[in-house]
């Protein structure tokens, strides 16, 4: 007697589900047998929002009795991406910034004079609660337009106590009834605002004493960022913030040796951090210590590539057996994307990571980073049902044809969310 499920996806020309092996990253090399590649035509069936059964059509259909039926008429299935890192509290752009960038000015001498992240920020202390709420919906909705089912998500243009959480409650407002799962982060030691630059240590410890313990109470964050970097959060600061970020009991993530080596790498390992992110001028001894202390690297070549500086050692992380992660690192300063099949081509071509490696990245070693490695990233019985039917020949093809966007459908939690690529 078949089984009764809500929703049957049948006619897939091919579908990856990350998952042949047992639940966990995938550390170090990613071999293709990893991906748990199933030739068409592939079925998956979903029900109660999780995945019920995916693979062969033959065997899955027969199964269940669907509810309803999705034809995917021999697209590509791919998990749902995880964006394990991105910034979508933003009111305004800085395609200003942009310009000067491309005329010699660096990022770091944009942030010195007042602008990059500062600019930010007094742009949303003057927006209203609803202009946030809108930003935030239309990031994430760009977002899942481009595969996106589950994403972690900072505050930190705010950077007083009362713009941090206006930051973090439109996340959580936005978030109730948008289809990508949220993981919202604290960044409130993103920078120092403009009323604390010759009060440096006094905004440490407003960090540390007041809005940490208040976002704790009222449950707005999962996790406690820094950006660990030379001219703005240096090491011991930055210790100071996520030590009573854990005493509070969220986890740590950390911008960490995006421009130099600040310690930032060997903070991580010390700390036991979910993440250290960036990473682009970590030392050998830094990300030795990472791997030791089992920290999972995300990488961002979105911003490597467009402030155009160092990209971070990827093959040396996966020789040292790290579970490599990759993000958008969507902001409006250093990387203005939400596009996770762009940063599968830079992976592959600034990082040098195989295209099965940067999936992994994108999906399995993602959700780790966030906790949530037996919730999504695979496309096995228990996950949530995530799911991308893509218009490409084959999943190889996303990030050889780039720059464009293949997702044509997106099941989020067993809800199609985007079909003929428009939010429904
Ligand atoms: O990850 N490095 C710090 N934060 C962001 C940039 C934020 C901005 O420029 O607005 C990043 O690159
Ligand atoms: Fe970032």
């Amino acid at each position: 007697m078949p089984e009764p499920c809500d929703l049957l996806v049948r006619n897939l020309a091919e579908l990856v589900t990350m998952a042949p092996g047992a639940p966990g990253p995938l550390r170090g090399k990613v071999p293709p047998e990893a991906l748990g590649l199933v030739a068409g035509p592939a079925a998956v069936a979903i029900g109660g929002g999780k995945v019920l059964a995916a693979g062969p059509e033959r065997d899955v259909a027969g199964a269940f009795s669907p509810r309803e039926t999705l034809d995917a008429e021999g697209r590509v299935g791919l998990p749902g991406f995880v964006d394990p890192h991105t910034h979508p509290v933003f009111v305004g752009t800085r395609e200003d910034e942009f310009e000067r960038r491309l005329a010699g000015t660096t990022y770091q001498e944009i942030a010195a004079s007042g602008g990059g992240i500062r600019s930010s920020v007094r742009r949303l202390r003057a927006a209203p609660p609803e202009a946030v709420r809108a930003a935030v919906r239309a990031h994430l909705d760009s977002l899942l337009l481009h595969g996106v089912t589950a994403c972690e998500a900072k505050s930190g243009y705010g950077l007083s106590l009362e713009s941090e959480v206006k930051s973090l409650e439109a996340l959580r407002d936005v978030a109730r009834d948008h289809p990508v799962r949220v993981v919202p982060t604290f960044l409130g030691a993103h920078e120092f605002p403009d009323e604390f630059r010759e009060d440096r240590e006094g905004y440490v410890r407003l960090v540390a004493e007041t809005m940490i313990p208040a976002v704790a109470r009222a449950k707005l964050a999962r996790f406690c960022d820094v950006f660990c970097e030379s001219g703005v959060f240096d090491a011991a600061q930055s210790r100071r913030v996520l030590e009573a970020a854990a005493r509070a009991g969220l986890g740590i993530r950390l911008h960490a040796d995006e421009f130099a080596p600040s310690g930032g790498a060997e903070l991580a390992a010390e700390l036991r951090a979910s993440s250290a992110d960036h990473l682009g001028a970590a030392t050998d001894v830094g990300l030795g210590a990472l791997a030791r202390a089992g920290v999972t690297p995300v990488l961002l070549p979105g911003t490597a590539f467009f402030l155009q500086i160092p990209p971070p050692k990827a093959r040396r992380m996966l020789d040292l057996g790290l579970p490599v992660a990759l993000g958008t690192d969507m902001n409006p300063g250093s990387s203005m994307t939400s596009s996770p099949q762009l940063v599968w081509t830079l992976a592959c071509v600034l990082l040098r990571m195989t295209p099965a490696e940067a999936l992994a990245g994108l999906t399995v070693n993602a959700a780790h980073s966030l906790g949530l490695g037996s919730e999504c990233g695979r496309l096995a019985p228990g996950y949530g049902a995530d799911l991308l039917l893509l218009d490409v020949p084959s999943w190889r093809y996303v990030p050889y044809h780039f720059g464009v966007n293949h997702v044509d459908t997106v099941v989020a939690g067993g809800r199609v969310a985007v079909r003929g690529r428009r939010r429904i």
